[in-house]
């Protein structure tokens, strides 16, 4: 079952039509965008809580979720050949934050979060906040999840 913190911060964005469209583009093997993006927002929540109890971190809850559901929101099948997207390792994230620029009114955090989620692949573009260390984290920890299942 998902937590409900997803619904709670993020119910605008998980009803809107546009996000919906993620469940039709593939993250890794046959996961797709959309289930990925809630899995890393569910992710960063149990870092959070961890980081909260363990070392007393508090955490802007509903931003670094909101953050983490669009971080990927780059639309577009990126295994598509011929379509310029070889470097979509180095691009999607301004991409991502593009879109979710036209479609949200975002914080500075969720700005930084969409933006900075490749680091270190983006080595330039170091995240500064607490929030965008978290979904990075997250992101990484959940790519190499759906990586290695996609491989059994
Ligand atoms: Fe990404
Ligand atoms: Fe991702």
């Amino acid at each position: 079952m998902r937590d409900a913190r997803l619904k709670e911060y993020g119910r605008d964005i998980l009803q809107n039509e546009t996000y919906g469209t993620l469940e039709n583009y593939i993250q890794h093997g046959r996961v797709t965008v959309l289930e990925h993006s809630l899995r890393v927002a569910e992710t960063s929540l149990r870092i959070s809580d961890f980081c909260r109890k363990r070392f007393r971190w508090s955490c802007r809850e509903r931003e670094m979720v909101r953050g983490a559901l669009l971080h990927d929101y780059f639309l577009y099948d990126w295994h598509e050949k011929g379509k310029g997207h070889r470097l979509h390792g180095f691009t999607h994230a301004a991409a991502a934050l593009n879109n979710a620029r036209k479609d949200y009114v975002l914080t500075r955090c969720e700005e930084e979060i969409i933006h900075k989620h490749m680091f270190p692949l983006n080595v330039t573009r170091v995240p500064m906040c607490r929030e965008a260390w978290i979904v990075t984290m997250a992101d990484k920890y959940c790519s190499l999840i759906e990586t290695i299942a996609m491989r059994k």
